[in-house]
């Protein structure tokens, strides 16, 4: 039995479905269901009693005791967060609340639960962190990828928030001897991604006939990883890896936006062909505040010490992402709400064509 959190968001969801075909054993997940979570993620397990879906939030540390002291899990896969730097920018109170403070929270039920344990559960017990590349900041091209020694340097509130919780995870190994890992990882993209992210937004602007958003020149690099590498590696890192640690997870994909858009274009233009080149939709915008230039992931600890790499090609991993959305019009159509028309008004109507 494990505990996850934020298992109805993008992620969080995919590895719930990927533990329940790869492990099998039982899993309470805990989501408030904010915009960004979607219980119908998870319908194909709404007969699976080994799913056990609990709507609260991380930061309510009665609910959290309750669950951990019914269940027993014995890790805590942590997701759970505000996840957007756009909505970091314009609002960043929301990411301080649920990314520190929620982690607090959390952490301090874990804790209570953990401590009370009896050996060998207690040090077999794992606070799994999942935690994300934006808190090392931004490299330039030549610099080295980064690697778990990286300085933190979190730009956006997003990747502030970020860090600060992966501060208090380290601190709860460090001080208390809790058995935490903390995973840092790259760009994640594939099915069930909220259509606010670059690839998602892209795709569902594509086929509508919409402007294609490139902020800035479209220089800006990511490295890309499949959201179903990412899950494996999450599954190692609880199986195999050493408390107190942290690990890397990239998907060695770096490509820039541009490249990243053409690329969508070219898939759409054959799967789903419009008359005219998708990419003449696209269109320069106003750049973000503070955007960091690249991420890039160094994924040599992970794959040394617990013999995982990323699978996926891009350009294959891209083909499935575009085909999925195209097979899901109706979850796209469900989850883009009056609340996503309102965020999409908010976002990108002050960014005049640069
Ligand atoms: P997401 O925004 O799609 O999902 C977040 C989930 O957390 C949602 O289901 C939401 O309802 C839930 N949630 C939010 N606040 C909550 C609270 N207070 N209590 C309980 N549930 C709450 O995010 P994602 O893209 O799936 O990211 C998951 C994790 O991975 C996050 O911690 C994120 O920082 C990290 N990460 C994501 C990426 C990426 O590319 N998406 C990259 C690196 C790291
Ligand atoms: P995003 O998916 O928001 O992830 P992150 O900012 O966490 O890396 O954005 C990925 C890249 O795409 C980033 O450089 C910003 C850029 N981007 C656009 O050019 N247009 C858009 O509409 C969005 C959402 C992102």
């Amino acid at each position: 039995m494990i505990l996850v959190t934020g298992g109805a968001g993008f992620i969080g969801s995919n590895f719930v479905l990927d533990w329940m075909a790869a492990e099998g054993s039982p899993v309470v997940n805990l989501d408030k269901l904010t915009y960004a979570g979607n219980a119908e993620n998870l319908a194909s397990l709404s007969k699976d009693v080994r799913h056990v879906f609990v709507q609260g939030d991380i930061g309510d540390r009665a609910l959290v005791s309750g669950l951990l002291d019914k269940h027993k899990p014995e890790a805590i896969v942590h997701f759970a967060a505000e996840s957007h730097v756009d909505r970091s920018i314009l609002g960043p109170g929301e990411f301080v609340q649920t990314n520190v403070v929620g982690t607090f929270n959390l952490l301090e039920a874990a804790r209570a639960y953990w401590s009370a344990l009896a050996e060998p559960a207690k040090s077999q017990f794992r606070f799994l962190h999942v935690s994300t590349d934006e808190v090392y900041g931004s490299l330039t091209m030549s610099d080295p990828a980064f690697s778990e020694t990286t300085a933190y340097a979190p730009n956006s509130p997003y990747a502030a928030s970020k860090a600060a919780s992966d501060h208090l995870v380290r601190a709860y190994h460090h001080t208390y001897g809790m058995p935490t890992v903390t995973t840092n990882c790259s760009n994640n993209y594939g099915p069930l991604q909220f259509p606010e992210k670059l690839i998602p937004l892209m795709i569902r602007n594509a086929l509508q006939g919409k402007p294609l958003p490139v902020y800035g020149d479209g220089k800006n690099v990511r490295d890309w990883l499949y959201v179903g590498d990412h899950c494996s590696g999450i599954r190692a890192a609880l199986k195999k890896g050493r408390p107190g640690e942290t690990y890397n997870i990239g998907g060695n994909s770096e490509r820039n936006n541009l490249e990243v858009v053409h690329a969508l274009c070219e898939i759409l233009d054959e799967l789903h062909p419009s008359g005219a080149p998708h990419a003449k939709l696209i269109t320069f915008v106003k750049d973000r505040p503070g955007h960091d230039w690249r991420y890039a992931i160094n994924a040599t600890k992970i794959k040394n010490e617990l013999g995982w790499q990323p699978t996926e090609k891009f350009e294959s991993g891209l083909r499935k992402t575009v085909q999925w959305y195209l097979n899901h019009s109706q979850w796209v159509e469900n989850v883009t709400s009056g609340a996503y028309r309102n965020w999409i008004s908010q976002n990108y109507e002050g960014r005049s064509a640069a």
